[in-house]
Formats: structure tokens, C-alpha cells, sequence
């Protein structure tokens, strides 16, 4: 028989431990994904006069655009390494060690960032936005995999919510914090840059009163006392009998299989279907297109016939919307689970993508399809935020028990960084060449993505690690 934990709540205690972790990691994450978006001229032109200065000439249009998509890019790239690190980093420093370490990190970033200006260095601005990037792949693993640790079972999916609340909560704080009145000006927008630091402070400040993760410290390092301080802790009550025995028969179990290498992770059928359906969450939340439409946003509201203002200002009602439907998947993804909300989201972004096409294709038609094709861009953004912008984070965590989480998670958040890196470089060629019809490249892999989920992802809600695991070990599974 399986034994449940019992049903204890959110607390004073577990709820610092979840800022710490969330606020401090996810917030880099989103910061630094919608941070150049509004100050895209000013630092080109920085660029430009960098250049000039050394060289007595300026760039033409090509170059200045290439350099440019380099500072966009490379932050993926950096992600992609911090990614692939995960799992390394969590086996050896622990969930809250490898998340401190890493703001080792967004210091270095923030330096190089924010001094490249006063140092005439654009490439300072390159270097800032790799290590940037590193640091943000690597919280991307990190932090869900930590609250996914510190949660009790039926809050595992609200909680793992949380990183993806605060990224595009961070994504909006960028856009806004990026306008002319604040801190998008010629001065200015090196600080801009630099307040990536804040949350690391922060993080420095909380987590070192909160534990580490107990699956770590007694799955990872078999340490049974440590394992039960750090329960009572994040519980708030010595009542964690259930809750530690489920975790003692999961490290019973670990015990009689030999430890999991990466080898393991795709040649182990138990192993390579959940692998399989991780990466493709990942897939299905970066191909969707979501980051074309965050990115380009004030220039398709443009397109539609809004002025920059109030396309800006669109941009942000766009991003409040996120946050908004992200908080309310926040409550739902306990009630209706993880598949349905996964399944209704593609679904939406399928059919809100061919509507988007049609108004695109014919918005010379009429004045009001322009109008109409604005609320199809906001409603994409909000069908993402009910399920496949929060759940892949932490899915991955719920479908690996502790031997082989922390490689499928480097893994899987490797996957997703890549996938960003590869829609970042191909959308506007990719619009250039074929015009509205890349929104029916997206319809079609979302179409994709949305049988897969439908014939292939179990439900995770209110499952313990170990029946989650058992339903993979069934035969016939494959
Ligand atoms: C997810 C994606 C990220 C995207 C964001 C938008 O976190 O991983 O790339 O920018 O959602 O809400």
C-alpha cells in the first residue's frame, strides 16, 4: 500500500522558502528575457558609437542587426550551458546550495552589464548577457526542482506554479521599468541592466534561513535527522511521520537499483518515456511561438494599425494578462490537473493562432479586423498562461522520483533553452520569408504537441513521486 502524506498546508515558514527560492532565481529569468526589449534603439546605439569611436566609421544597417541579435542570442546559449549544468550542480552542492552559488554569477553579470557603457566595451554587454544567460538556465532547473522538493503533495503543482508567476511577473517589471519616463533613456539604461542584482541580494538575504531540501538531504545524502529538522521546519509541526516514512521507502527503493548515470536516462525504458514526455512539454512551450509574440508584440500591434504608444501600452496590458491568467492557474492546476490545463491551453493557441493568421491575411479588408487581431495576440498569451507556460517547469520534477530527477531536469530545461535559442533566430527570417503564413508553422506544431499531450501525458495531480514512477515501471507503457 501506499502511504499519503498527510494534507498540511501553506505556512509562514514554507511560504519564505518558496519566496526566497522563486522570487530570487525566477525573477532573473523573466527580467532578463523582456529587458532589451524596449531599450532596443538606445543600445544599438551604443553599439554604433562604440564602434565609431574606435574605428572613425559606423556600422552599416547588416552589421548593426547581426551584433544586435548576437547581445539577444547569446543569452540563450549561456542558458543552454547553465541548463545542461543542472543536474551536476543540484547532485553536488544541493537544491539551496547550487541556488546560492548561482548569484555568484548574476554579480559578475551585473557588472559587466552595467558598466559597459562607462567602459566603452560592447562586448562587456555580450559577456554580461552569457553569464546572464548561464545563470538563468541554471535557476531554470534549479528553483522548480527545489519547490518542487519543499511541497507538500496536493500544493506540489500551485507551488511549482510559482517560478513561472514570477518570471512573467519579472517579464512585465522589465517592460515597465524599460519606458522613456524610467529608465530607458540614453543614460539610464545601464541601471536598467543592473537591477538584475536586486534579487540576488535578496536571495542571499532569505534562503540562508531556510533548510535545504529534505528529499536531498536524506535521498541524495542519506542523512535521516537533517532529513526530519528540514521537514519540521518547512512543515511547521513535528507531525511528519507520513510524509518522512514515504520519503524512507523511496530511499529504501533507491537502494536496490544501482544509481542512475545519464546513459540510463535513454536507454532505460522506465526511464525514457517520461524523459521523452519532459522534453516535449519543453518543446511544446518554447515552439508554440510564445516568445515571437512576447518579443514582437509593440511591432504586430504596430502592424495592426496602433500607434507606438499605445502599442507599447498594449505590450503591457498583454503582459498584465499573463500574470493575471497565470495567477489563476496558479488555484486551477490542483483542481483540474496538469493534463487538462495543458491540453486546454495548445488547444486555445491552436485555434487563436489560425484566427490571428486569417486577421493578419485579411486585416486590408476592414478596419475593424486590425482591432480584432490585437485581442488574438492577447488571448495566444493568455491560453500559454494556463498550463504550458507553468507546467513543463515542474512536471519534470513530478515524473522522476529522486535518483533521476535531477539528470532529466538538466536535460529537459537544456531542451527548452534550446528551443528558445532556435525560435529567437528563425522567427523574423522566417516572418521576412513567409510572411503571416509562420503563424501557421506554430498552428501546426501546436497541433502537434496538443495529441501528443492528449495520447501520451498521465495525470500527475495528487500523485505520490512513487505511483507516479510505478505507472512508468508498468509494462505496455512505451
Ligand atoms: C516561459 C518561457 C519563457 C517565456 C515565458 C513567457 O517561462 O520559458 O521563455 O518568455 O514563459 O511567459
Amino acid at each position: 500500500m501506499v502511504i499519503k502524506p498527510p494534507v498540511q498546508g501553506l505556512n509562514g515558514r514554507l511560504a519564505l522558502a518558496i519566496a526566497a527560492a522563486a522570487f530570487g532565481s525566477a525573477f532573473q529569468h523573466g527580467y532578463n528575457t523582456g529587458v532589451l526589449n524596449a531599450p532596443e534603439k538606445l543600445i544599438s546605439q551604443f553599439i554604433n558609437t562604440t564602434v565609431h569611436e574606435r574605428t572613425g566609421s559606423y556600422l552599416d544597417e547588416g552589421t548593426l542587426g547581426l551584433k544586435w541579435s548576437i547581445v539577444i542570442s547569446i543569452y540563450c546559449v549561456g542558458g543552454v550551458i547553465g541548463a545542461l549544468l543542472t543536474g551536476i550542480i543540484a547532485d553536488k552542492l544541493g537544491r539551496k546550495g547550487g541556488l546560492l552559488w548561482n548569484n555568484v554569477t548574476v554579480l559578475i553579470a551585473a557588472v559587466l552589464l552595467g558598466f559597459a557603457k562607462a567602459a566603452g566595451s560592447y562586448e562587456m554587454l555580450i559577456a554580461g548577457r552569457f553569464v546572464i544567460g548561464f545563470n538563468n538556465g541554471l535557476n531554470a532547473g534549479l528553483t522548480p526542482m527545489y519547490l518542487s522538493e519543499i511541497s507538500p503533495m496536493h500544493l506540489r503543482g500551485s507551488i511549482g506554479t510559482v517560478y513561472q508567476l514570477v518570471v512573467v511577473i519579472s517579464i512585465l517589471v522589465s517592460q515597465i521599468l524599460g519606458l522613456e519616463p524610467l529608465l530607458g533613456t540614453e543614460t539610464r539604461w545601464p541601471w536598467l541592466l543592473a537591477v538584475t542584482a536586486l534579487p540576488a541580494i535578496f536571495q542571499l538575504a532569505t534562503l540562508p534561513l531556510c533548510p535545504e531540501s529534505p528529499k536531498f538531504i536524506l535521498l541524495n545524502q542519506g542523512k535521516e535527522i537533517e532529513a526530519q529538522k528540514s521537514l519540521t521546519w518547512l512543515r511547521g509541526t513535528i507531525e511528519v511521520h507520513d510524509e518522512l516514512d514515504d520519503m524512507r521507502a523511496e530511499y529504501e527503493a533507491m537502494k536496490l537499483v544501482s544509481r542512475v548515470n545519464l546513459k540510463d536516462m535513454f536507454t532505460s525504458a522506465s526511464l525514457r518515456m517520461p524523459l521523452v514526455i519532459a522534453c516535449m512539454m519543453m518543446l511544446a512551450q518554447q515552439l508554440s511561438g510564445i516568445n515571437a509574440v512576447i518579443f514582437f508584440s509593440t511591432k504586430i500591434f504596430e502592424s495592426a494599425g496602433l500607434d507606438t504608444l499605445t502599442s507599447q501600452y498594449a505590450t503591457l496590458g498583454m503582459g498584465a494578462m499573463n500574470v493575471a491568467m497565470t495567477l489563476i492557474s496558479l488555484v486551477l492546476v490542483e483542481k483540474s490537473g496538469r493534463k487538462t490545463l495543458m491540453l486546454v491551453g495548445l488547444g486555445g493557441m491552436f485555434i487563436d493562432v489560425i484566427l490571428l493568421f486569417l486577421c493578419i491575411k485579411f486585416q486590408d479588408s476592414a478596419a475593424w479586423i486590425s482591432y480584432v487581431s490585437i485581442i488574438f495576440v492577447i488571448l495566444f498569451v493568455v491560453m500559454f498562461a494556463t498550463g504550458p507556460g507553468s507546467i513543463p517547469w515542474f512536471l519534470v520534477s513530478e515524473l522522476f522520483s529522486q535518483g533521476a530527477r535531477s539528470h532529466a531536469t538538466s536535460i529537459a530545461v537544456g531542451v527548452n533553452w534550446s528551443a528558445n535559442f532556435i525560435v529567437g533566430l528563425t522567427f523574423s527570417p522566417l516572418l521576412i520569408a513567409i510572411g503571416p503564413y509562420v503563424f501557421l508553422v506554430f498552428a501546426t506544431i501546436l497541433g502537434l504537441f496538443w495529441l501528443f499531450t492528449f495520447f501520451k501525458v498521465p495525470e500527475t495531480k495528487n500523485k505520490t513521486i512513487e505511483e507516479i514512477s510505478a505507472f512508468f515501471r508498468q509494462r505496455g507503457y512505451n
